[in-house]
């Protein structure tokens, strides 16, 4: 993945306070409420990172938090942690993803998230954890991320699973 192209004169930024957040809407409550609601307090806190997504006219089209976590050895797939200590064990998290509904089914979801990926990936080569999670809110999400290599955790249906050393490789695509 050499790079991720916008639509001409759309940006990528890291979420400030004066962005507009109030008008954005996915279609999805939560994912809308987060943005509007917690996502700058928590940059705030530093708990969690955020980037939006500007059009061409200053609206928000789109965004995704990213968080680290620890979870256990035992709730990743044996293959996984075959090699790896019985311990707690670092992962990334992408805690939330959405596209403006006026924004949707034009590949703005599938290269907010290859850019989310390769901030972990750039991430991964200062600070290591050995896979990227996230937890989906509904069965159209989760096909959604299937789509991009994403698999369940064995026991937990909705929370999907990428191992970090899978993101070298996508990056030399
Ligand atoms: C899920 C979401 C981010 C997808 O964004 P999008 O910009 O519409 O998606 P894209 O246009 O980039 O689609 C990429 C691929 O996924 C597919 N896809 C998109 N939405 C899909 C869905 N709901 N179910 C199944 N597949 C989907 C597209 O058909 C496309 O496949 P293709 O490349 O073979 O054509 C967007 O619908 C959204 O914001 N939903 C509400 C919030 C949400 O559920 N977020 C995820 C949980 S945190």
């Amino acid at each position: 993945m050499k790079g991720v192209a916008f639509p001409a004169g759309w940006r990528l930024e890291g979420l400030q306070r004066s962005h507009k957040r109030k008008s954005f809407s996915s279609g999805e409550e939560a994912v809308d409420s987060w943005l509007r609601q917690n996502a700058w307090q928590s940059q705030s806190k530093r708990l969690t990172s955020t980037k939006v997504l500007i059009d061409e006219n200053d609206r928000l089209a789109g965004y995704y938090t990213l968080a680290t976590a620890q979870v256990d050895f035992s709730d990743l797939p044996p293959e996984m942690v075959r090699k790896l200590p019985r311990q707690r064990l670092p992962v990334a998290v992408l805690t939330w993803l959405g596209v403006d509904h006026s924004a949707h089914r034009r590949g703005i979801g599938a290269r907010l998230l290859a850019t989310a990926l390769r901030d972990c990936f750039e991430a991964s080569q200062t600070f290591a954890f050995v896979a990227v999670i996230l937890d989906c809110l509904n069965n159209e999400a989760k096909k959604f991320y299937e789509r991009f290599d994403f698999q369940p955790l064995p026991g937990y249906p909705m929370r999907l699973f990428r191992p970090a050393g899978r993101l070298e490789a996508m990056m030399k695509t």
